[in-house]
């Protein structure tokens, strides 16, 4: 095997690291050191050590990110046409397929995930800048029928100064699924990635100024929740944000942004159900469920974490399903195996909290439930692919988001008691069916509540989709036009005449 990503993987695994990080917060367009000079390492989950190190950032750094993005949305960002902002993104997705190999093993090696995911993750971020690039002169807004004596139209604005609070499951595509729209809508962005994975971020503002971005239109501060995430989304110069993550903090920064009256999109948890009726391609459906609960380890917020199992097939389906899952090798991102760590110590013990809880209540395991021995000489965060049979709809197993490669199972009798299962928790992110009926699969569709419904594919769709959740799982969505919609504010105008 040999591809662009060869020689780094190769510096990686020999060295522990990876030279030519980058090193400060990104604002007003260039690197910058923290305002306090404080820094803090971040880890490689393959092997639970740190890697290096990078600014811990504060509410000075904030303010200074953040006023260099309110000048920068009256300077010649603002003289530009809608055309010029999307060659700049255009130029930006062309840089990113070109500089992939790199940005993919940092990704890999900041968050655990597995590279050939990471290189995945690329070509979508890589799409999402193109998709937007595309959009930036086509947001136009309506003419209003008001009678011979009126002009009445609507024109969408950029809001403004958008604030990003980024997870570390999906660090680069979460920033630019946020940053595309907001650049291409002409607004000024301050990103704030998660602590545990800073460095793909600071990466992209770096590339999206070489394709053009004026000086302060993205900046970037690293840094804590505490420290840096919550002077952000209190900040009165900011003029919306965009969340993602749990929904504990989701509440938090609701709060804060109630004190400015701030714009606010929620993207938080999910339990989202995976339903496989008796008539399914099980094959698809198999397929489907490993997909949908050990990518990433299961560190996603649409991860399908329920099988909503019909019994007509349950024994036959479990039996394939179990001995795939027991064949699933673990190891660390950069080696590409079949299941990669766990993004934190803390992840871990949590995932592994969840499932002795489970093991405690009598449930019935198929697979795994229990912390992984990381490979000869290694010391990673790996937990080992589980499945686990709930019992009832109020089992926590059912009701909790446990964020790791734990799925439960919940054995129905047809599509009615599937759907009442597929509605009953506090969360509405996603939901998917594996049925050759489509008339079934499409009344499912109709009546269950999430943001986003998938049939016979889980994790169907691209940045074309538009993705959010309902109820817990937060408001808004992004992707597609509409999360372009989510960077604009609305004006109408009505003239006399
Ligand atoms: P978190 O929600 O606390 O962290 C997400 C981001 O928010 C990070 O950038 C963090 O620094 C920032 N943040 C934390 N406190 C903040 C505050 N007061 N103000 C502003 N920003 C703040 O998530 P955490 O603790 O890393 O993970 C805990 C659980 O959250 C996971 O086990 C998982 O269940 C869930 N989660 C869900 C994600 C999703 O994609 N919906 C992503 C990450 C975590
Ligand atoms: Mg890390």
């Amino acid at each position: 095997m040999s591809g662009p990503a060869d020689a780094l993987v190769a510096e990686v695994m020999t060295t522990g690291t990876l030279t030519g990080l980058p090193q400060g917060h990104y604002i007003g367009g260039r690197f910058v050191p923290g305002l306090s000079g404080n820094t803090m390492e971040s880890f490689d989950p393959g092997r639970g050590r740190a890697f290096a190190r990078f600014a811990a950032g504060d509410a000075a750094d904030v303010d200074a990110a953040v006023a260099a993005a309110r000048t920068a949305l009256c300077g010649p960002w603002r003289q530009m046409g809608p055309a010029e902002r999307g060659r700049i993104l255009a130029r930006a997705a062309s840089l990113l397929r070109e500089r992939a190999a790199r940005f993919a093993v940092v990704e890999s090696l900041d968050s655990g995930k597995r590279l050939t995911e990471a290189e995945g993750d690329l070509r979508g971020v890589a799409r999402a800048f193109e998709y937007y690039a595309g959009a930036a002169d086509k947001l136009h807004g309506d003419s209003l029928p008001l009678g011979r004596n009126y002009v009445g139209f609507t024109t969408e604005e950029p809001i403004g100064v958008a604030a990003q609070i980024i997870p570390w499951n999906y660090p680069l595509s979460t920033v630019a699924r946020g940053i595309a729209p907001a650049l291409a809508a002409g607004c000024t962005v301050v990103a704030k990635p998660a602590e545990q994975t800073p460095f793909t971020a600071l990466m992209l503002a770096e590339l999206l100024h070489e394709a053009g971005l004026p000086d302060g239109v993205l900046n970037v501060v690293t840094g804590t929740g505490a420290q840096a995430g919550a002077p952000l989304v209190a900040h009165p110069g900011i003029d919306h944000i965009t969340f993602t993550g749990s929904v504990a903090t989701g509440t938090a920064v609701m709060r804060a942004a109630a004190q400015h009256v701030t714009r606010l999109v929620l993207e938080l948890g999910g339990k989202s159900p995976l339903v496989v009726l008796a008539d399914c391609d099980m094959d698809a459906a198999v397929n489907g469920v490993i997909e949908a609960i050990y990518e990433n380890a299961g560190q996603i917020c649409s991860a399908g974490s329920r099988l909503v199992l019909d019994r007509a097939i349950a024994v036959a389906f479990m039996s394939r399903l179990t001995t795939r899952v027991k064949g699933l090798r673990i190891g660390h991102g950069l080696t590409n195996p079949d299941l990669g760590p766990v993004n934190s110590l803390r992840q871990l013990e949590t995932i592994d909290g969840h499932v002795r809880r489970a093991v405690a209540a009598g449930n019935r395991v198929y697979a795994g439930a229990a912390i992984a021995k990381p490979e000869a000489g290694g010391s990673g965060w790996f937990y080992e692919p589980t499945i686990i049979e709930a019992r009832g709809a109020d089992d926590p197993l059912v009701q909790e988001e446990i964020f790791g490669p734990v799925l439960a199972v919940q054995i129905v009798d047809g599509a009615d008691e599937a759907l009442a299962a597929a509605n009953a928790t506090s969360y509405a992110l996603v939901a998917g069916i594996y049925s050759k009926n489509i008339t079934d699969a499409l009344r499912f569709a109709r009546d269950v509540d999430a943001g986003q419904v998938f049939i016979n594919e889980w994790f169907a769709g691209g940045i074309e989709v538009p993705f959010g959740g309902n109820r817990k799982s937060g408001f808004g969505r992004e992707k597609g036009m509409a999360g372009l919609r989510s960077y604009c504010k609305l004006k109408s105008v009505v003239a006399r005449i």
